[in-house]
């Protein structure tokens, strides 16, 4: 039987989850989280359905191993690929990430949205369910991000050449008139601040994270598994170096954490 006192395990293909992570610390603080960053293998939205599936059951039962209570699935491309079957697979709650086309299409003054995500997620059902679903009466444009996880993923986020990119996605969304922007990629919050450099003040930039943080708020409260008195510790894996992980997590909390490095789970 799970109980309160474990741990929140979260994934993602490397460090795009740390921009949900940050969410979920600041709505659930007594909580205690594993969070595995699978930078070995990333990025995961150039593989095929299977080797998604295959490493997203990999870092679920390394969580699960060490002792987590709910997984969040931190990485919308894991999401696409595999959550259906975790589910199937395992017996406890998952919370996958759910690209914000909703709120897009309700505030949109335009009718014209736009979704930045990688391959992996805009061609998944789940997607094209969502999109049917809540904004079949709009114009959407699909942008797949290509370079833009690596950019996270290598710290080039501040750097001529991540604006220049930015720029070649971002410019014909605003000819189309675009005024909502989805990040249905959880390494894109990084690239927020750049971003909203590039575009009209009027048009908004939607990080999905703080509704995926709700969402696992309720979820625990429905499993009485919420956690009222924990120390809020966070203990990190990483396939990877670690050091852009280290990195990421210093700016956020301002100490600079330790990692645990592993060998890819696969
Ligand atoms: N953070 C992952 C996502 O949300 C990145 C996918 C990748 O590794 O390509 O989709």
């Amino acid at each position: 039987m799970k109980t309160a006192a474990q741990p929140i395990g979260i994934f993602d293909s490397g460090v795009g989850g740390i921009s949900v992570w940050r969410e979920v610390r600041q709505l659930l603080p007594y909580e205690n989280f594993l969070y595995f960053a699978d930078s070995a293998n990333c990025p995961y939205g150039n593989r095929s359905h299977e080797e998604v599936l295959k490493l997203s059951e990999a870092a679920t039962r390394f969580l699960l191993h060490h002792g987590a209570k709910t997984i969040v699935v931190a990485c919308n491309t894991a999401t696409a690929a595999a959550v259906k079957h975790l589910r199937s697979q395992f017996s406890i709650r998952f919370i996958g990430m759910e690209p914000a086309v909703k709120i897009a299409a309700k505030n949109t003054q335009s009718r014209h949205i736009a979704v930045l995500a990688t391959e992996g997620t805009l061609k998944g059902n789940h997607f094209q369910n969502t999109m049917k679903r809540y904004a079949s009466d709009l114009d959407i444009m699909l942008q797949i991000g290509h370079g833009l996880v690596e950019l996270v993923e290598e710290d080039r986020i501040e750097t001529p050449e991540a604006k220049q990119l930015l720029r070649q996605y971002l410019d014909p969304m605003m000819h189309r008139k675009v005024d909502q922007i989805v990040l249905g990629c959880s390494h894109y919050p990084f690239l927020k601040p750049l971003i909203e450099t590039l575009i009209p003040p009027h048009v908004s930039v939607i990080d999905p994270a703080p509704a995926v943080a709700r969402r696992l708020r309720a979820v625990l409260k429905e499993e009485q598994l919420l956690n009222r008195q924990g120390d809020g510790k966070t203990h990190y894996f990483s396939s990877g170096t670690g050091k852009v992980l280290q990195r990421m997590v210093a700016h956020i909390t301002n100490t600079t954490p330790e990692v645990t490095l592993l060998d890819s789970l696969v």
